[in-house]
């Protein structure tokens, strides 16, 4: 089975069971401060998952980009991708255990669909703690479909609890869902520690509430979320041992090999195809990125200098370009599932090719200079990053290598000391989890609503949103506009929001279509994002915009705003930082 036959087998397989097909959405997240990138089909759902009401129904699927770092030290081996394509199902406050997990085994076993060999199928559940207690309904529902006890693992929090990532909000246990990848017959006994193990599909039932206080209290809303690997699926559909022999990484690996003579380490073949990937849907993603020392630009950049120096590994000559011969397979490969890439072709290309270019000048470089030190200090890593560009676990790596180890609290204390520290330098932000919807995120999302509706008035028609930030302390958004805006501009755009605040408009939410939405003037981007039903904000007459919420409750609610900033961002593309007061 192809990657294509898949995604629509599982999406056909859920329309069956009247779930509305929703698209994937950026990988790059709007409006939500907590994380980089959208690490799983519920990121974009977060709001509904809260109790927003969709516009889709109660009944979700989707097959979704995604990107996760956290799992970049095992990027490598047989089965773990940063770019990944998970394919999930929601219920918002609809079934629960019994349907999600019958329907996952009928779509993996029936021969109508997965056809996959119960004989070679393991799960594991939740086994309870002081918490909550052990998960026996959905011990029961597998023991009932046919599966064996020693083949039913109970694991801990580490391994059966999913969310949330923030402190509060909220989770639950889940049920993951194991194929056996090794050689000869699965063993009677579901060992979760033997790799050859391989897991598919993780379904989460979001019961519980942790609250400030760090108890678990009984969700009013009992969701159901799901997720399951493509690449991992279509791999163990195929017979293969690992991930990088299907179709949609092979060509890739093969290409790589060439470059390489023959020769190297396939680990370091398996990160050049990976990350090349990677880095491809980043800077093919609706709401574009380029390779930057701060927040997703600073990861895109990582991608692409590990890739390159794992090339140099492999012998390949880097004085040509690596990343973009690959990039190219890549689009070739995705152009008809994901028509953004080929649209984008020439962006990925270029951004790939000068920031390949302005590595390979320093590398040289920054390796002798390397090979010169005897032990790493912060300080060292921190020179080898402003002076060469080497991002820290490229040192952290070359380290390795020599047996020496890097201070990286002292790294991470100098990247303070002299810039703005990302919130990439931290890893635990991309484990993925709950937006921040707290009303400070609220109040500003709606005075973005606002800002758009007055650029508009003061600028012209010509602005479009191009992207927006927002964390409780300050929106940042992008628009298309050819120019700076001069003061007078500025304090026109601030002075007609004021006056929206003032008027105390309420902001109403309608459901409709997107052509209707259209047709009453409603501003929305990104083309084909948007589900069949959409949301429609209007503060009065003044804004009206396609968006998932959530929204302040009347414009009153938002207090003084004032813009902080106004730069470039990129060509033709100009960013606001502002505040509410
Ligand atoms: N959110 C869960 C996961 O990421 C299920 O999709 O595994």
């Amino acid at each position: 089975m192809t990657a294509s036959e898949l995604r629509k087998k599982y999406l056909d397989f859920f329309k069956e069971k009247k779930h509305s097909v929703l698209p994937s959405a950026p990988l790059i997240p709007e409006n939500d401060p907590t994380v980089l990138f959208t690490t799983a089909g519920m990121h974009p759902l977060v709001p509904f998952l809260l109790g927003e009401k969709h516009p889709a129904g109660k009944r979700l699927a989707s097959v979704q980009k995604c990107i996760r770092t956290g799992d970049i030290d095992e990027v490598g081996d047989n089965w773990h991708l940063t770019f990944f394509e998970m394919l999930g199902n929601w219920s918002l406050g609809d079934y629960f255990k019994e349907e999600a997990i019958k329907w996952s085994w009928e779509f993996l076993t029936d021969k109508k669909w997965l056809g996959l060999d119960q004989k070679n199928l393991a799960v594991s559940v939740f086994a309870g703690d002081e918490d909550a207690p052990f998960d026996n309904e959905a011990y029961d529902l597998w023991r009932d479909l046919g599966i064996s006890e020693g083949r039913i693992a109970k694991l801990g929090k580490e391994d059966n609890w999913w969310g949330p990532a923030g402190k509060t909000g909220p989770c639950g246990p889940d049920t993951e869902m194991f194929y056996w990848a090794g050689v000869g017959e699965a063993p009677k006994n579901f060992d979760p520690q033997n790799k050859n193990w391989v897991e598919i599909w993780n379904d989460v039932f979001m019961q519980y509430n942790k609250t400030a206080e760090g108890k678990y209290e009984p969700l009013a809303q009992k969701n159901i979320d799901t997720g399951m690997g493509l690449e991992r699926t279509i791999a163990v559909l195929g017979g293969k041992k690992n991930i990088y022999e299907t179709e949609i990484l092979a060509p890739l690996v093969a290409e790589i090999r060439r470059m390489a003579g023959g020769g190297g380490e396939e680990k370091s073949i398996r990160i050049l195809a990976d990350h090349v990937r990677a880095a491809t849907f980043v800077l093919g993603d609706p709401i574009g990125v380029v390779p930057s020392n701060i927040g997703q630009g600073y990861i895109l950049r990582r991608f692409i200098r590990r890739a390159i120096r794992h090339a140099k590994k492999l012998g390949i000559d880097t004085k040509e370009n690596v990343a973009v011969p690959l990039a190219e397979i890549v689009i070739d490969l995705y152009k008809d599932d994901y028509p953004e890439l080929a649209e984008k072709k020439d962006k990925i290309l270029n951004e790939l090719q000068k920031e390949e270019d302005k590595f390979d000048k320093t590398l040289e470089k920054g390796l002798k200079e390397f090979e010169r030190l005897e032990k790493i200090t912060g300080k060292d890593a921190f020179n080898l990053f402003t002076t060469y560009g080497f991002p820290l676990e490229l040192t952290t790596e070359l380290a390795k290598d020599k047996g020496v180890q890097v201070d990286v609290k002292e790294f991470e204390e100098e990247f303070k000391k002299h810039q703005e520290l990302s919130r990439t330098a931290s890893a635990g932000q991309f484990k993925g989890g709950l937006a921040d919807s707290s009303d400070e995120v609220k109040r500003l999302h709606t005075a973005a609503h606002l800002m758009l509706a007055a650029l508009r008035k003061v600028l012209g028609d010509h602005v479009e949103q191009r992207g927006s930030n927002i964390t409780a302390e300050r929106l940042r958004f992008d628009f298309s506009h050819p120019q700076k805006m001069t003061p007078e501009e500025i304090k026109k755009v601030e002075d007609l929001v004021n006056e929206q605040i003032k008027n105390n408009v309420p902001i109403v939410c309608e459901v409709t279509t997107v052509d209707e939405a259209k047709k009453k003037g409603a501003m929305g981007i990104f083309g084909n994002k948007y589900g069949e039903k959409v949301k429609v904000y209007s503060a009065g007459d003044f804004s009206k915009e396609i968006c998932g919420g959530p929204h302040a409750n009347s414009t009153g609610e938002l207090g003084q705003f004032k813009v902080i900033k106004e730069e470039a961002s990129s060509a033709g593309i100009r960013r606001i930082k502002a505040i509410l007061s």
